[in-house]
């Protein structure tokens, strides 16, 4: 079984390919981290968590939710993380959760997709998005190929930047960076209530017809990039930059 977070598409556009390669399910765990479901995955001995990269990390939102839930028949995970550049240490992570939950660490690999940070950074634009996209397909459906064959997936080397990233560093993200108050909507808005059903915390509830967010924000970006009016923005950090959603959704 696939188990997929995605904020704006790449996540779930390589889960979807994984499984046409290794014929496996996909579940949405943006549905399930939503609903607060916690109900054990039955009768699946191998998991492929597909999800983007949060500061050189799992998202903290899906390590969460595999530590709460039950896994009763799961033997061994795989864990394949989209990033706009690099996943730092993940596997460091991954791997102790593995540990923490009696399962077999069968490797983590990150694959370059568009970067979908524009609260910090710059999306590229639709050209070289469907560039980036065409250029990791090649490695996904090969890493699909190899969770097919029930293949480990060998390390990848992990320099001293790596480590501070990860290790460092995303605690210090996590605490200063990762908060809701800086989105606004402008008059650009037309109430269609997109960004609260795609926000997967459900942290946003249109209140006059307007989106108010809460507190329970994971930066995933799905509002912002996936507002049809382009409405809303992020301090002034978004101002002007493209929004991002994977070409291939
Ligand atoms: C909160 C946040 C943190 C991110 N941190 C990293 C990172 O540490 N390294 C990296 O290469 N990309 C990072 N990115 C980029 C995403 O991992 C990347 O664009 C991913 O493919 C988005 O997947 P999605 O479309 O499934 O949400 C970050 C994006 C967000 C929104
Ligand atoms: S998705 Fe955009 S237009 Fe629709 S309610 Fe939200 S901010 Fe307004
Ligand atoms: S409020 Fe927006 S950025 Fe935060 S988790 Fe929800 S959709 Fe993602």
């Amino acid at each position: 079984m696939i188990l997929y977070f995605s904020g704006t598409g790449n996540s779930r556009f390589a889960a979807e390919r994984i499984a046409a390669v290794t014929g496996d399910s996909t579940v949405s765990l943006n549905e399930r981290i939503r609903c607060h479901d916690e109900t054990a995955i039955e009768n699946e001995t191998r998991l492929i968590f597909v999800t983007p990269t949060y500061a050189w990390r799992l998202p903290r939102v899906v390590e969460a939710w595999i530590e709460k839930t039950a896994l009763p028949h799961s033997a061994e995970a795989y864990f394949i993380l989209t990033c706009g550049d690099s996943a730092g240490n993940a596997a460091k992570y991954a791997q102790k959760l593995c540990a923490r939950k009696g399962l077999r660490f069968m490797g983590l690999r990150c694959v370059v997709m568009p970067e979908n940070y524009i609260a910090m950074f710059d999306a590229p634009e639709a050209q070289q998005a469907k560039a980036i996209v065409k250029k990791a397909v090649p490695k996904i459906d090969e890493l699909g190929r190899q969770i097919a064959a029930g293949e480990p997936l060998p390390p990848q080397k992990i320099g001293l930047m790596d480590r501070i990233y990860s290790t460092a560093v995303n605690p210090v993200f996590y605490k200063f960076v990762v908060s809701a108050k800086a989105f606004r909507v402008d008059e650009a808005c037309v109430g269609c209530g997109n960004c609260a059903n795609v926000c997967p915390l459900g942290n946003i509830t249109l209140q006059n017809g307007k989106p108010v967010w809460g507190k329970a924000c994971t930066h995933c970006m799905a509002c912002i990039c996936l507002c049809p009016a382009e409405a809303i923005e992020y301090g002034t950090n978004s101002v002007g930059k493209p929004r991002y959603r994977c070409p291939e959704t």
